[in-house]
């Protein structure tokens, strides 16, 4: 028998609205003890982690697109602080059961990031995306992830996401606080997703030099064809089609939706 998803509610965790059951597991969370070699992508919500994650693993795989299906997104690169109805199936299970160097995704604000992450010194990759198409792309996921807070109509939710109401909290206040902790530390990558789409090749080659993982140019062409929108669309494992209908509600939208962006932010 399939369980049936139920939409979360979200509290207050230290001044961040997250998901009931994150919240009530949040210690097991924040105990968590990453390993100098592990690498943290963190992202708001609907910013392009998918991509990140997909672009990383191929770097770490040398382009390997074989090893690269060797499971879904959320099973190589566990979701930290993602609760599941089966316990067994939740990010910190996950993570607990797997060796370093693990790939660790997030959306957590850089306050609430588990401390072992800082004292190993692990590197983190964090991707931002310009708050219209962020919040456009999150009102679908929510209409479309049955496990998410009841969007509502989008006007009202477009006020929630301007007062930081949403899960995972203020927008503003998430890429401002990854920017101003990568001024002063060097193990943060901060990329832009508007940046990833003018000049994808470039951005593979900063992730890989930082990950230092140097890379061919036909390896980087090669992962650039990899991680187009069209190419992670159709890939099973790059495209969350493995989440039962019963949670990804796909009459209310696809988890790969449009992958565009309308504002262009230049980060220099
Ligand atoms: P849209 O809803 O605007 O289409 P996340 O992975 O953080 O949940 O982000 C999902 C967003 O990234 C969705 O945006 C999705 O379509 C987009 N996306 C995923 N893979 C992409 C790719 N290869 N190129 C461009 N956008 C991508």
């Amino acid at each position: 028998m399939e369980n049936k998803a139920t939409r979360n509610a979200v509290v207050d965790v230290r001044g961040v609205p997250l998901q009931v059951p994150i919240a009530k597991y949040f210690t097991r969370v924040d105990e968590f003890q990453a390993h100098k070699d592990d690498l943290l992508i963190a992202t708001y919500p609907k910013a392009g982690t998918t991509w990140t994650q997909e672009i990383v693993d191929l770097i770490l795989n040398k382009g390997n697109e074989e090893k690269c299906r060797r499971a879904p997104t959320h099973v190589r690169m566990p979701f930290l602080e993602m609760t599941t109805l089966d316990p067994a199936e939740s990010g910190m299970a996950k993570l607990e059961k797997m060796a370093p160097p693990r790939v660790i995704k997030t959306h957590l604000p850089i306050q609430l990031v588990p401390r072992s992450f800082w004292e190993a010194g692990c590197k983190v990759i964090y991707m931002a995306r310009n708050p219209k198409d962020n919040v456009v792309s999150y009102f679908h996921f929510d209409c479309m992830n049955l496990t998410q807070p009841e969007p509502g109509p989008w006007p009202e939710y477009l006020k929630k996401f301007m007062k930081g109401e949403l899960g995972w909290g203020s927008w503003y206040d998430h890429v401002k606080g990854f920017w101003r902790e990568k001024q002063k530390n060097k193990n943060i990558l901060y990329l832009f997703y508007e940046d990833m789409k003018e000049d994808p090749s470039r951005e593979v080659l900063r992730i890989a030099e930082f990950l230092g993982k140097p890379l061919s140019k036909s390896v980087v062409d090669d992962i650039v064809h990899l991680t187009t929108f069209d190419s992670m669309r159709d890939n099973p494992m790059a495209n969350y089609s493995t989440i039962p209908d019963s949670v990804f509600d796909r009459k209310a939208s696809e988890f790969m939706r449009k992958g565009e962006f309308l504002l262009y932010v230049r980060s220099e």
